[in-house]
């Protein structure tokens, strides 16, 4: 399938859904805390999608159980929701997908239970920034791997983390998943050209170990192989009219995190 490039009309349709995932995964950070489950989290998502009349994007994919992904230390994505209690010293990862009118929304974060180690306090912030930094070297007239080179360069000059190699970002729209899949590295300049109207999930996945993963036998849940610990961040952001991103999934349209990168958002969806 080719590229699939949104009208304006289209990303206000996408921002109303990044708002609804946004929203969920607000009240879901707020209520992480010990004694707490990803099933509870879970039933925080449910609700929001029903205020909102939105969809799930994740339940029944490919079989998937849950609205959420709820990933727990060295557990890096796709865990399925169960009924486990937080500790302190936990670190989640929450990702969460909704669709409003036929558009997708996409985003995941991570974050500790209480006082955690400062090496996973630094983790995630490393993931976090990682994905920023990729946003920020989206550019009309670029090219994808732009993006994934800004992502792995920023990780390996704050330490050693394994980059996972099997999973990466992807575009997003009417449906979770389109072209282009977007790799977490490698070298800048090559891939398809980026345009107005492209609209990307962005989602670097990184360990304090090996990059080698394992997938469980529920068929989901994503380890690191040495069970070292791992982050996942994601925004969906969209290249505007104007010619500059905005990121659909996050409250102030990425304003506050692009800005201290020197990179103006788009006014064309405010
Ligand atoms: N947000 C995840 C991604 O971008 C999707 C989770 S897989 C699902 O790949 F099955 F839960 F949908
Ligand atoms: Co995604």
């Amino acid at each position: 399938m080719a590229i699939q490039i949104k009208t304006l009309e289209q990303l206000k349709k996408m921002r109303v859904a990044g708002l609804v995932v946004a929203e969920a995964l607000r009240l879901m950070r707020e209520a992480i805390e010990p004694g707490v489950t990803t099933l509870d989290l879970d039933a925080i998502a449910v609700k929001v999608l029903k205020e909102h009349n939105a969809t799930p994007s994740f339940l029944n994919y490919h079989g998937y159980p849950n609205v959420i992904c709820a990933s727990v230390n060295h557990e890096v994505v796709h865990g399925i929701p169960n009924e486990r209690k937080f500790v302190e010293g936990d670190i989640i990862s929450i990702d969460f997908g909704a669709i409003v009118d036929g558009w997708h929304g996409d985003s995941a974060f991570s974050v500790g239970v209480g006082n955690i180690d400062p090496e996973d306090q630094k983790l995630m912030d490393v993931c976090d920034e990682s994905m920023w930094r990729g946003i920020a070297q989206a550019k009309v007239g670029g090219h994808l791997t732009d993006i994934s080179s800004a992502i792995e360069e920023y990780i390996n000059s704050q330490g050693k983390y394994g980059i996972l190699r099997e999973y990466g970002g992807h575009g997003i729209g009417t449906e979770m998943h389109q072209e282009p899949h977007v790799l977490n590295y490698g070298k800048a300049g090559l891939g398809p050209e980026l345009k107005v109207g492209l609209a990307l999930a962005i989602e670097p996945m990184i360990t304090r170990g090996s990059a080698r993963t394992q997938v469980l036998s529920d068929d989901w849940t994503v380890i690191s192989a040495d069970k070292s610990n791992g982050s996942h961040f994601e925004h969906s952001f969209a290249l505007c009219p104007d010619g500059k991103p905005f990121v659909l999934t996050a409250h102030d349209g990425g304003a506050e995190r692009l800005g201290r990168l020197g990179v103006e958002i788009s006014a064309d969806l405010s």
